[in-house]
């Protein structure tokens, strides 16, 4: 069954909550509601809008939002390996990481705390700590706005890659998520590697699935604005990827700057833009209704009362700034509309 709405306010489904409105919105709640939708109206501007963690908008949306519903957990195998999950596009990302640590199953625990809805999680392979969704996505599944049919892509078809998949690439604009399938295991892998996480893991007393989880969401929320209290969409830029010598000329300069491996690619390092835009002197700056977060420069906040447009043009600004200050380019991660 799907509901429509028009001309509806937005606010309360972006996390950065600005006030916008759009022409339609549907919620849907399976493939076969997409596809009468889709036959019936042939809409050509569409978008997806999950949770809204991770968009920004400008201006009115005068095309379609086509938004899940749908949040059953579906165990599909249970063995004394691991189990095998299908979950609908609408389940709240991190319930499902508290219900496999419950579960005692492995693999999800780093991702704790990442506001998202499941169908977003492949579209931006999100990540954290060491950890990315694609380490436990086994199957996409979408519907195609060309062919009305329902597709399943396996991990590989999905082509991930740091904040990357194929969603936002040949996909885009024609792929609507409606499920998602995911391989858990019971034999324990924790991955303390990143940062301070060994220290708070230890901090709890070891290893343990809940340690982990604990950990994790107690680093984050030192960190990160709680975006009921401050709009926000988590990292609103990808941290940059640049050639060993662009680093290395930086790091003549700036040695303390933080630099990442790329696995599979010798010639090129990540930077942090938050170590960027935090060395721009940016950090706790504000600009009118919207500014820099002031214990995590990655993150734009909105201080209330703030348009898409203000976010924009604030984040126009940290681009030129960080240009200015390292030559180096950072984009945005958020989808802007
Ligand atoms: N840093 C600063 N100043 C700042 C922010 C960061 O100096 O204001 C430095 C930190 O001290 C650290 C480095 O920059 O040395 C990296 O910072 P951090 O570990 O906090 O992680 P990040 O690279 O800023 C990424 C993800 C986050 C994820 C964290 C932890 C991206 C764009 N962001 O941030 O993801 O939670 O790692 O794994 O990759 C998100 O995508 O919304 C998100 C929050």
């Amino acid at each position: 069954m799907k509901r429509i709405y028009n001309d509806i306010n937005l606010q309360n489904r972006n996390s950065f909550g600005v006030v916008q409105s759009a022409r339609t919105l549907v919620e849907f709640e399976s493939a076969e509601d997409l596809r009468s939708y889709f036959a019936e109206h042939k809409p050509e501007k569409w978008y997806v809008l999950g949770a809204g963690n991770n968009t920004l908008f400008t201006k009115d949306y005068d095309g379609v939002l086509f938004t899940p519903v749908s949040r059953e957990v579906r165990v599909l195998e249970d063995d004394d390996r691991g189990v095998m999950l299908r979950v609908d596009a609408a389940a709240d990302w991190d319930e499902l990481v508290a219900w496999s640590v419950e579960n005692g199953l492995w693999g999800m625990e780093n991702l704790s705390a990442i506001p998202s809805s499941v169908g977003a999680a492949p579209v931006q392979n999100i990540g954290a700590y060491g950890a990315e969704a694609k380490d436990v996505i086994t199957v996409v599944e979408y519907f195609d706005t060309r062919t009305l049919e329902v597709v399943r892509l396996s991990n590989d078809e999905c082509r991930f890659a740091y904040r990357e998949s194929i969603f936002k690439q040949e996909l885009k604009g024609v792929a609507i998520i409606v499920a998602v399938e995911f391989m858990l295991r019971r034999e324990a892998r924790p991955n303390l590697g990143y940062g301070d996480v060994i220290k708070e893991v230890e901090a709890r007393g070891g290893a343990t699935l809940r340690n982990i989880r604990d950990a994790i969401c107690a680093i984050r929320a030192s960190k990160l604005p709680d975006p009921k209290v401050l709009g926000n969409a988590g990292s609103f830029f990808k941290n940059p990827i640049v050639s060993r010598g662009v680093a290395d000329a930086l790091l003549a300069t700036y040695p303390d700057m933080p630099c990442y491996a790329v696995p599979g690619d010798e010639g090129v390092v990540k930077l942090a833009a938050g170590w960027l835009i935090d060395k721009s002197g940016l950090k706790g700056y504000r600009q009118g209704a919207v500014g820099v977060h002031d214990r995590q420069a990655l993150v734009l906040v909105n201080h209330g009362g703030a348009t898409g447009g203000d976010v924009l043009e604030l984040a126009y600004h940290v681009c030129r700034c960080v240009k200015e200050h390292f030559g180096v380019e950072i984009s945005p991660e958020v989808n802007i509309l």
